[in-house]
């Protein structure tokens, strides 16, 4: 199979015919590309699994566009989601609510519950208006690999196994949105993201942090995977151990290897003369670079040396997650 990549204008109208037809087609999003399905069509969304290699029993989200009623797809048991949903979608916020059974048992695997997420990159709303019914997405990387936030990203990794690429540009937020269980009195974060749990609280009153222990009504299956890695090797460190960082550095010098020094733009002195994928400033920026950087560097380092932020709050709880995982 040939794949095909088309701008959201030239390749909108076939992208929605393929979906409508059974097949799966690549699509951008504002926070990462996801790999779409028809969410009703069991043998679509077997496809999705079987082209990223994802294990069956890690569930899918679906994507709806802004005027799509949810409340076909799912029963909305606390009054809180209202408010969140006027807040904050479209945009990066996945909520996981009691589902309908509509959205078919694969893509949900086997559970009861359905997790909707509203885009706001207009290419994916065009794309979900030309469909009009949801699509289910997992981000459209290799299972296990760094998630893609350009068509190139993609096509690196789905090339010859899915036949369209939708492009529509860089990822604007660069990590996936914030999934949050509103099944209960109080909203619960199964994945931090650029939604923060700051701003859940702001609208619903509260919000906590799922720890994921065992006997957990929701869960989120996907949380312990292991994830996002880039093809070389990577090592993690706190921001107060860039001595540490520098050393292994050095080694890795010294035995012939090729290491990049991963950071924000706040510690770069410390590295000078050396190589460096730079993250920019601030938790926002940090986000958007993050996986482009780790797939930047994974072609031209040996090892990734990163060097975190000192910090856990807003934004940084969802970009440490994927730094821990991805480097950790
Ligand atoms: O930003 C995003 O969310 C991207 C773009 C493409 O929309 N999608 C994405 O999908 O990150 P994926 O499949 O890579 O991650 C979905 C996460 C997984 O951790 C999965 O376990 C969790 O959401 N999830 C999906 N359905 C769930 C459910 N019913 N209950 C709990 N967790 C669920
Ligand atoms: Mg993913």
């Amino acid at each position: 199979m040939t794949t095909e990549i088309l701008s959201v204008k030239d390749g909108v109208e076939k992208a929605a015919k393929i979906l409508l037809s059974g097949g799966i087609v690549a699509m951008p999003t504002e926070t990462v590309y996801g790999l779409a399905a028809d969410g009703t069509n069991s043998a679509a969304v077997k496809k999705i699994f079987e082209v990223k290699g994802r294990p069956s029993d890690n569930p899918l989200i679906a994507h709806v566009h802004k005027d799509y009623d949810v409340s076909a797809l799912v029963h909305i048991r606390q009054d809180y989601v209202y408010d969140l949903i006027k807040a904050y979608m479209p945009g990066p916020l996945t909520l996981v609510m009691e589902s309908k059974g509509v959205i078919c048992k694969e893509a949900v695997a086997g559970g009861d519950t359905l997790a909707i997420r509203m885009p706001s990159h207009e290419g994916c709303q065009k794309l979900l208006r030309a469909v009009n019914i949801p699509l289910v997405a997992p981000s459209a990387n290799l299972s296990k690999h760094t998630s893609p936030v350009s068509a190139e990203h993609v096509f690196n990794d789905l090339n010859g196994k899915i036949p369209l690429i939708l492009d529509g540009g860089r990822c604007s937020g660069g990590i996936e949105s914030t999934v949050l269980d509103v099944t209960g009195n109080v909203p619960r974060i199964l994945r931090a993201g650029l939604i923060t749990r700051e701003m859940v609280e702001k609208i619903a009153g509260g919000c906590e942090i799922a720890e994921h222990k065992e006997g957990d009504k929701v869960k989120s299956p996907g949380v312990k995977y292991r994830h996002y890695r880039p093809k070389c090797d990577t090592a993690l460190f706190e921001i107060d151990e860039t001595d540490k960082a520098a050393a292994l550095y050095e080694t890795e010098l010294a035995r012939g290897r090729t290491p990049y020094i991963m950071c924000s733009d706040d510690v770069a002195e410390k590295f000078k003369g050396k190589n460096l994928l730079l993250l920019g400033k601030g938790g926002d920026e940090i986000a958007f670079n993050l996986y482009d950087k780790l797939l930047d560097g994974e072609k031209k380092a040996d090892i990734i040396i990163a060097v975190a932020f000192g910090r856990c709050d807003g934004v940084y709880l969802g970009i440490m997650n994927r730094l821990k995982k991805s480097c950790g």
